[in-house]
């Protein structure tokens, strides 16, 4: 059975563009509900930890120095079949093949900076948001 919560980041291109109310509207009027939500700035080790699973792609170095070069959003999103249907909202990864009318066709600049990251399954959602929020900072 599919979960209900996704984890999100709102990432620093997007943040330094002025779209964080942007994309907040849009995940809203999707019909998710934010748990939990954060304006913070990863430390490195905290990027590090974070992508850890990208450790070893050649991508690593750039993402972890991108994650932390400004200020993000962190929040916990709500919504039946949350996963999918955020994965679907934000669009592919590299926003030139995303779709029309998703967040990262919107809001992204390139594959690296890609504006929103989305949990990628309900056991990583559940990871992801554990790593940014205690359960006291998370409404029930
Ligand atoms: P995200 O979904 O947050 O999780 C992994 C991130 O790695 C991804 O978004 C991109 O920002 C980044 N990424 C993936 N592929 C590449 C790539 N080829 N070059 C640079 N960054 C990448």
């Amino acid at each position: 059975m599919a979960g209900n919560r996704t984890f999100t980041m709102i990432k620093p291109d997007a943040v330094e563009s002025g779209n964080i109310g942007n994309i907040i509207q849009m995940i809203t009027d999707a019909g998710f509900e934010i748990k939990a939500m954060k304006y913070t700035q990863l430390t490195e080790e905290q990027a590090k930890e974070f992508y850890a699973v990208h450790a070893e792609r050649p991508f690593y170095g750039e993402l972890v120095e991108y994650m932390i070069s400004g200020p993000i959003v962190a929040a916990i999103l709500e919504k039946e079949n949350a996963v999918e249907d955020f994965r679907k909202l934000i669009g592919a990864t590299d926003p030139s093949e995303a779709e029309e009318g998703t967040i990262r066709k919107k809001y992204a600049e390139s594959k690296a900076k890609n504006a929103v990251h989305g949990s990628d399954s309900d056991e990583n959602a559940k990871v992801e948001g554990e790593f940014h929020f205690a359960a006291a900072e998370v409404v029930a």
